[in-house]
């Protein structure tokens, strides 16, 4: 491979390490999720201690969010911010400390999460010596954005930025305040809140790490990349900024809908289900301004398949948040709450959503990052847009069948008020979804490797001088 040094105006050496780290995050979350997908196929994949489903899944999810997600969020971020500020980052050794901190939690997170030291909340499993070390990377990482932001050429802000910037200071808030915890040995330690309040606390981490890692910060890469891909400016900067304020003032409400029926104060629940009703139209109104972008231009999607990625995701990032405020309706979650059809919507949104624009924008970042006019093969592209839109559809459909199945049958009654069905004829009655869900899985994991593999012979064959005259200031 061709070595490409970094002595130009723009830090670039930072965004290249993390768009090839979410090439190769993606890779293993997916495999690891293909892997506990096929365990509820075939439940002898299960190897006992350390490779059972309990301990896997978790291992998926921080994998997928935190080290895929996570990465392209570094990547596109630390890019995004030089460029529209038209400045180097603030400092180029404490990005370096956030990349190799980032891969440090990674790596110990898939080390401690297998020997099943875990604090037992989801989505911050990680235990106290790894929280403190997220906390230290996190703060870093807002000092090098900030900083880079404080010293633009121009007055302006770029809207990508406000989005970017609302998730490193609300995921910072949100890590340290749940995370607070008393150690009592190396790798255990116990939530300071207890009962109601630790619930309400966790959930409104976890729903505002939906808001604003998993939504927030893809807004931001959505305001950059679509409007460069399309070559056209964002179709609203008016309704950007609504978007905007909108989607923070009011995200942060929605949490107690994770907690339907549970011991939280019932106005509580109703407030959590009102807000995400509203989140409605600051979600939607942030998905037209993006698909009306391309306004003028869409017979490019007839040939670009970069574009196509955005813009199929921004219709399953419409679909997911319509899907969402309705299953926050309390006699919808009745239903939904505990089945399959919560996973086909994460999944939706995690596929369809995150993945899908994280994608599209590495593609459009790695021929600008190593100074090549376009990725060595457009065509794979355009086979790995196939694989991983068809791998979704399977994943997602076959969980709402799931899910609304498994629904009714745990609430069928007879005449005498005795269970209809027992609970495993309801597992066996799930037992094809979870078929078609692996094979789309397995597609969408395939498309990952044409790309990692696209990705390889495109840097491979990068010129230096040319990667770092590209990272010369525009
Ligand atoms: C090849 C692709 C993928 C496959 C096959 C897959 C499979 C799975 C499976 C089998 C589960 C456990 C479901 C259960 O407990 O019944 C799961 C959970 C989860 N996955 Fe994935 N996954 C994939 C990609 C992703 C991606 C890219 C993300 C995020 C960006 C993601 C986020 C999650 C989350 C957040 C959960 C937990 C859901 C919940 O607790 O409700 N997955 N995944
Ligand atoms: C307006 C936007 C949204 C609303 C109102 C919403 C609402 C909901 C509701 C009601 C649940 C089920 C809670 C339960 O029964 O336990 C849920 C689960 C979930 N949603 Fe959404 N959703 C939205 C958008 C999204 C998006 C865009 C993503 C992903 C990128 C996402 C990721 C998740 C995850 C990961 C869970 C599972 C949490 C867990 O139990 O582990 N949501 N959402």
């Amino acid at each position: 491979m061709s070595t490409v040094t970094n002595t130009s105006s723009y830090n670039y050496k930072v965004v290249r390490q993390f768009a090839i780290m979410t090439v190769v995050w993606g890779i293993v979350g997916m495999v690891v999720g293909v892997f506990i997908a096929s365990q509820l196929v075939f439940p002898d994949l299960n190897f006992e201690p350390w490779l059972t489903f309990g301990r896997l899944r978790p291992l998926h999810t921080n994998a997928v969010i935190f080290a895929f997600g996570g990465s392209a969020l570094f990547a596109t971020s630390y890019y995004v911010v030089q460029k529209t500020c038209q400045t180097r980052l603030f400092s180029d050794s404490l990005a370096a400390f956030t990349f190799w901190g980032w891969q440090l939690v990674i790596v110990a997170a898939a080390i401690t999460l297998p020997l099943g030291f875990t604090t037992s909340k989801e989505y911050a499993e990680l235990e106290w010596p790894i929280g403190i070390l997220i906390a230290i990377v996190w703060v870093t990482y807002g000092i090098v954005f900030f900083g880079t932001i404080m010293k633009r050429k121009g007055k302006h802000i770029y809207v990508a930025n406000w989005f970017y910037g609302a998730f490193i200071i609300t995921v910072a808030v949100l890590h340290i305040v749940n995370n607070i915890a008393i150690p009592v040995t190396m790798w255990k330690s116990y939530s300071v809140y207890a009962g109601a309040q630790d619930a309400m606390i966790q959930w409104w981490y976890g729903h505002n790490a939906v808001g604003f890692f998993l939504t927030a910060g893809f807004l931001g890469m959505m305001y950059y990349f679509v409007p460069k891909q399309a070559g056209r400016p964002v179709y609203s900067y008016r309704l950007s900024i609504v978007h905007f304020w909108a989607l923070i003032s009011i995200y942060i409400w929605a949490g107690p809908h994770h907690l339907h029926y549970t011991a939280l104060p019932d106005w509580v629940q109703s407030l959590g289900m009102v807000m995400s009703l509203i989140l409605l139209a600051p979600s939607w109104g942030g998905m037209i301004n993006g698909m009306m972008t391309l306004s003028g231009a869409w017979h490019k999607l007839r040939t670009d398949p970069i574009l196509r990625f955005l813009v199929v995701s921004l219709s399953f990032y419409g679909m997911s948040t319509f899907e969402g405020p309705m299953m926050a309706i309390k006699t919808v979650n009745a239903l939904s709450h505990f089945t399959d059809w919560t996973i086909g919507h994460v999944h939706a949104g995690a596929l369809g959503w995150v993945a899908m624009v994280s994608i599209g924008c590495i593609y459009h970042l790695i021929p600008k990052l190593w100074g090549k006019e376009q990725m060595a093969s457009v065509s794979l592209i355009n086979t790995h847009f196939w694989l991983a839109t068809i791998g979704t559809v399977l994943y997602i459909a076959s969980m709402w069948v799931n899910g609304i199945t498994q629904g009714l049958m745990w609430r069928a009654v007879n005449n005498d008020g005795t269970l209809t069905y027992s609970f495993i004829e309801s597992v066996q009655a799930s037992e094809f979804g979870y078929i078609v869900r692996a094979i789309g899985g397995f597609l969408f994991l395939l498309g990952m490797v044409l790309m990692a593999y696209n990705t390889w012979v495109t840097v491979r064959s990068a010129d230096p001088v040319k990667a770092n005259a590209a990272a010369q200031m525009a």
